[in-house]
């Protein structure tokens, strides 16, 4: 399939793993885009610009294929060193890089004169626009339904991927509730040039989480994620459990007043404790509503294969079979 975002990308298939905190390693990467996809380095969990090169130097050994980093902007007390992490993004020759948080202005003009191309993550219409206007190449809408951060607007995709394809005039890719070739398809015709999975992705057999992870998507119906830190305007969709239903009764029981201190047992520092040992009670982590459609663990390129088989299927056979009718 030929879209705007395969040739800007140079990949064979319109299919982006977002950046994901602890399971965007470079195992993940090497495995979407050997795939034909476009496989995505966290750079956050990295850390330090010495074991980002680290882990940009993996994903080189493992593919041949275009890959990214993701650079989140998180408000943070103790910055990371994003000077040094964009020069090891530029310095190890990554051509494709995923900003996400925090309007990306000041790391743009890096970018651009070492010819990266930059897709900006945004949850609104208005910052995609604002996205545009400052030069990025594309953006990634994610709707009410993503894993990880919706923003404040809760808007569904539904609305909010066409409300995008009438304003916007660079590509963009659907992201949020994304699994199949019917997400797929969808999202074309709602104006997007390719789709970006995040727990789609986790259940897969080379995700690097622990497998208490997977099995956890798999069991997981659309009921099980909930909203947190919403008081706090740092609202994120996570996967149900002992600690979550914890933290919503602190964020109850504080009202207004609640301060992320309330919280920070129930947040911070717990994705090691799951995503690498399984402690599935350990804290809140981001996961999807797409958890519903997922019952499987294949292999990255099953999943992307399935995806492109069955949306050629719906666009030649279910929708021209309309047309004929
Ligand atoms: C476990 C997990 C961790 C994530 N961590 C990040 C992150 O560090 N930075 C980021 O920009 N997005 C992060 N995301 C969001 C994804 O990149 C993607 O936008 C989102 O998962 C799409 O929604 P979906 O899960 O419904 O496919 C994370 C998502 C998940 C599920």
């Amino acid at each position: 399939m030929k879209t705007a975002i395969t040739e800007m990308f140079g990949i064979k298939h319109p299919i982006i793993q977002g950046g994901m905190h602890y399971v965007g390693f470079a195992e993940m990467a090497a495995a979407v885009s050997n795939a034909g996809g476009l496989g995505i380095i966290t750079g956050l969990t990295q850390g330090t610009p010495e074991k980002l090169a680290n882990e940009i130097a993996r994903c080189k050994d493992m593919t041949d294929k275009p890959f990214g980093v993701n650079l989140t902007f998180l408000p943070a007390v103790n910055a990371p060193d994003y000077p040094g992490l964009v020069r090891t993004i530029i310095e190890g020759g990554v051509k494709i890089v995923e900003t996400a948080g925090n309007n990306p202005a000041q790391v743009l003009p890096f970018f651009k004169d070492a010819g990266v191309k930059v897709i900006h993550k945004c949850t609104s219409v208005r910052h995609s626009l604002k996205a545009q206007s400052i030069g990025c190449d594309a953006v990634s809408v994610d709707g009410f339904e993503c894993g990880g951060h919706p923003g404040e607007d809760d808007i569904p995709n539904m609305i909010l991927l066409p409300r995008a394809a009438d304003e916007l005039e660079i590509p963009f890719v659907a992201s949020g509730g994304m699994a199949d070739g019917r997400s797929l398809v969808a999202s074309l015709a709602m104006g997007a040039d390719g789709m970006n999975m995040g727990t789609r992705f986790i259940a897969t057999k080379e995700a690097p989480v622990h497998e208490n992870v997977k099995a956890a998507i798999v069991a997981a119906s659309e009921l099980d994620t909930r909203l947190v830190m919403r008081p706090l305007r740092n609202t994120e969709r996570v996967m149900t459990n002992d600690a979550v239903e914890e933290l919503l009764k602190i964020e109850q029981e504080k009202g207004a007043d609640l301060k992320f201190e309330d919280i920070i047992e129930q947040v911070a520092g717990v994705y090691p404790r799951i995503m690498t040992e399984g402690d599935m009670d350990a804290g809140a982590w981001s996961c999807g509503m797409v958890a519903g459609l997922i019952n499987d663990i294949p292999t990255c390129q099953e999943l992307i294969d399935n995806i492109m088989s069955e949306a050629e299927a719906i666009i030649t056979q279910r929708l021209a079979g309309f047309q004929a009718g």
